[in-house]
């Protein structure tokens, strides 16, 4: 190898900066990432990104073999999900661009709609919220049940408080908070009774939960077998096991579809045509997602699935050991929340897992429900089961003797009472600054603090706004660029 090649060089420093970053291997990161546990698969995925990397989707018919991948994909994904014969689809970039394009189609459905609505479970994906934001469709939030499951009759009034202005009905297979999925037969029925479009963002269960059945689990139906579903987000790049960048948006017909095409010909260049939010898009993803998806085939999902929830059982059978927790909610897929009692602070435990080499996610309170902890089991967790109930262990019995966090009660007044919109620049830099997130210069490591639970504790007392807007200032603080050449400009300048 020539060191005075840049690109050594350049690789290396990747590999350098990239061993501060969790963990993608090793089934040890329970949030963010999914792990097939079968370096063959993850190889074959990455080399067929790097094919594709430079190829372009905006134009298939300059790239017809990203066409073909994609609807072989699409075909893979409406087999298992029940879809009738007119069933069309798309891939996107991820869950989030998938609810984006189903609220933005069901919106441009309804061009008599001056001022549209959408009726959500309160569990909904944050997605949903973006898309409100977007497209300017506002969300009508319908409390859940006790379970955590959506409530039909509560969302059937909702949409008939103003039937009119609804344009689309939505509900989780499962939440990703609770790992529950929702009634869709009944509230599919309610949408179809009304003439609105129902959309089931399975973004996170849809390639697991038609295993589970097969294995002889009991799923609630929520596919397209459920009358009235109009359409189906599934994600590629979680329990599809592929790299990152690809979900999949199933519409139940080619009408349900059609305004999700966006095409401008008033310009004097090409005509832009495009099915999805990008344009240029690379064809790495799709083509990491078609191989991972040919190399694993049904007979290997199943048996992925077969592993995830072996790991799944047997972390809830854990549980009963571990008095200080309990399930949040009985999982229905590969999600589990964890509830801590009034002995353990659950973001203490996030703490307490990270430092033993597990990442699980802490989860803030919302509405009158306390912190939980996230945890999104994948197939390469199950052969370490049992050092993962360990840690907990440890973690709990190290969280319980260090004591809940406790934020001094007039920090905790002056948090609570304050309103972002209020606040200016310099104010955010002083809240930061007290929080303990300053984020440093990213370009030398994140200056984080060793432990976020007296953060996250801070940011559980804030409003959802005041949150928002704190981590908003945050990553605002963080994103801010490394300039390598501007010494070496100025030297230019000068000579
Ligand atoms: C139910 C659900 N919907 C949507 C999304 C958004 O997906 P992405 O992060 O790929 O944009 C997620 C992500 O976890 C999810 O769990």
């Amino acid at each position: 190898m020539d060191p005075t090649d840049p690109t050594v060089d350049a690789l290396a420093r990747l590999r350098a900066m990239q061993a501060a970053d969790l963990p993608v291997h090793g089934g040890r990161t329970l949030a963010y990432v999914y792990d097939s546990g079968l370096p063959d698969v993850d190889r074959i995925g990455r080399d067929a990104v790097a094919a594709y990397a430079g190829s372009n989707g905006l134009d298939p018919t300059a790239f017809p073999s990203l066409l073909q991948m994609e609807n072989e994909l699409v075909g893979f994904a409406a087999d298992l999900l029940d879809a009738p014969p007119t069933c069309v689809g798309t891939v996107t970039s991820g869950g989030t661009e998938s609810v984006l394009l189903a609220v933005q189609g069901a919106r441009d459905s309804r061009p008599d709609v001056t001022r549209p609505r959408m009726v959500l479970p309160a569990t909904a994906h944050a997605a949903f919220h973006k898309a409100a934001h977007y497209f300017g469709v506002e969300a009508v939030l319908v409390p859940v049940g006790p379970d955590f499951r959506a409530d039909p009759a509560a969302m059937a009034a909702a949409i008939d408080e103003d039937r009119d202005r609804t344009v689309l009905v939505a509900a989780s297979a499962p939440s990703y908070a609770h790992g529950v999925v929702d009634p869709v037969t009944a509230i599919a029925a309610a949408a179809a009774d009304r003439g609105i479009r129902c959309h089931v963002d399975a973004c996170i269960g849809g390639w697991v939960l038609p295993y589970a059945a097969r294995l002889g689990r009991t799923v609630p139906p929520w596919t397209f077998a459920v009358e009235g579903v109009t359409s189906i987000s599934v994600d590629l790049h979680k329990y599809g096991y592929a790299p990152k960048g690809t979900s999949v948006l199933l519409h139940r017909t080619p009408e349900l579809r059609r305004p999700q095409y966006f095409a401008s010909a008033a310009w004097p260049g090409y005509t832009m045509l495009n099915s999805t939010l990008q344009s240029t898009k690379s064809g790495g993803p799709l083509a990491g997602a078609w191989a991972v998806v040919q190399s694993l085939g049904d007979t290997g999902y199943e048996l992925l699935s077969r592993e995830t929830f072996e790991a799944v059982d047997a972390i809830v059978a854990g549980l009963a050991d571990i008095p200080a927790l309990s399930l949040a909610a009985v999982p229905d897929s590969t999600l589990v929340a964890i509830a801590t009692d009034a002995s353990c602070d659950a973001f203490t435990v996030c703490d307490e897992m990270a430092a033993r080499g597990w990442y699980v996610q802490p989860q803030m309170s919302y509405a009158e429900h306390p912190p939980t902890i996230h945890l999104s089991v994948s197939a390469a967790t199950n052969a370490h089961v049992e050092e993962f109930l360990a840690a907990l262990a440890e973690s709990v019995a190290a969280a319980r003797a260090a004591g809940p966090v406790s934020v001094d009660p007039g920090i905790a007044e002056f948090i609570g009472a304050l309103d972002p919109a209020t606040l200016s620049d310099e104010d955010f830099d002083g809240l930061l600054a007290a929080a303990g997130l300053v984020g440093g210069d990213p370009a030398a490591g994140l200056d984080l603090p060793e432990r976020m639970a007296e953060v996250n504790a801070m940011l559980d007392l804030a409003s959802p706004a005041m949150r928002e807007a704190l981590l908003v200032a945050f990553l605002d603080r963080l994103a801010r660029p490394t300039r390598q050449r501007s010494a070496n400009a100025t030297t230019d300048a000068r000579s």
